[in-house]
């Protein structure tokens, strides 16, 4: 079993850079943090170096990226992935160092989505200079497509330190390796991608600010605000250059009791189930996986 410590990045790739930096500093409230490297764009909501990577080239996400502890967790995952039979590769010095982390390794899970676990992510000591004031906090969640989700907890579970802590019918199971609700969600979707990504903010005004906000843009809405019965956090889904879809969050639930915490199952047919406040509910937009063998797609 490895354990996940936490979520670390999204790297995705960006056929227009400059507009998606644009959209996730000016619109979104991130910082882009200077990398120093041509076609790479890093982008900060903590104490993380970053948790968002843009790289030029072909549109879509290129890797989920997790944390564990140390060199030597990383070294035991590496070994335990490889006796499950799934093909890891170690990245080299300059792919380290464009994630800023210590190492990487990556291998697909059985559903074709690219994962990344890292240990030695660089943490930034200077505070947080937001490209606008929406009020962000800290880099959520992540969520990801596959076809079963059954499939999909019973791999990551299994894998993975991930417990269900609820689940959408067969439509969605939101796992934490944390107290955090969820810090991982698998949504059903028939081919592998980033569903959404997930940033939490400090006030529940800050959702409907944001939400005036994107609207006065003409950024689309795809879902809220709303209030998942889930997670009990108020939402805000909407959609970025890219097709990459953003979520805004408040007030997500902790699970600070692990053993009394029993998982509970919502028909996504039931009023209610998505959004206690009733409103429309659709699944996210998903940016589509890049083939990782496209040799441009895997050197960054
Ligand atoms: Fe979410």
């Amino acid at each position: 079993m490895i354990e996940l410590v936490d979520i670390a990045y999204v790297r995705s790739g960006a056929a227009d850079l400059g507009a998606a930096v644009r959209f996730a500093t000016e619109v979104v409230g991130l910082e882009q943090v200077d990398g120093g490297e041509p076609g790479v764009a890093h982008l900060r909501a903590d104490g993380r170096h970053h948790c968002l990577a843009f790289v030029e080239g072909v549109s879509g996400v290129l890797a989920s990226g997790f944390t564990v502890a140390d060199p030597g967790a990383l070294a035991l995952a590496e070994t335990e992935l490889e006796t499950r039979g799934i093909t890891v590769r170690r990245g080299g010095p300059d792919e380290a160092r464009s994630r800023r982390v210590a190492e990487v390794i990556g291998f697909d899970d059985p559903f074709g989505n690219r994962i990344e676990l890292v240990c030695g992510q660089q943490t930034l000591a200077r505070p947080v200079v937001p490209g606008r004031g929406s009020g962000i906090t800290e880099f959520g969640h992540l969520c990801l497509d596959a076809p079963d989700v059954a499939d999909a907890h019973r791999f990551w579970s299994t894998t993975f330190n991930a417990r269900a802590s609820d689940w959408i019918g067969d439509a969605a199971c939101l796992m934490r390796i944390d107290e955090v609700h969820h810090k991982l969600a698998v949504f059903q979707g028939d081919q592998p991608g980033l569903c959404h990504v997930n940033f939490q903010v400090a006030e529940l005004d800050d959702v409907f600010r944001n939400w005036h906000h994107l609207e006065d843009l003409g950024v689309e809405i795809e879902m809220g605000p709303g209030r998942h019965p889930q997670s009990g956090a108020v939402f805000l889904y909407f959609l970025g250059p890219e097709g990459l879809t953003y979520e805004y969050s408040y007030g997500v639930r902790r699970i600070t009791d692990e053993a009394a915490w029993r998982p509970r199952f919502f028909d996504p047919a039931e009023r209610g189930s998505i959004d206690v406040w009733l409103g429309p509910t659709q699944k996210p937009r998903t940016q589509a996986q890049v083939p990782h063998l496209l040799p441009e797609a895997v050197r960054p």
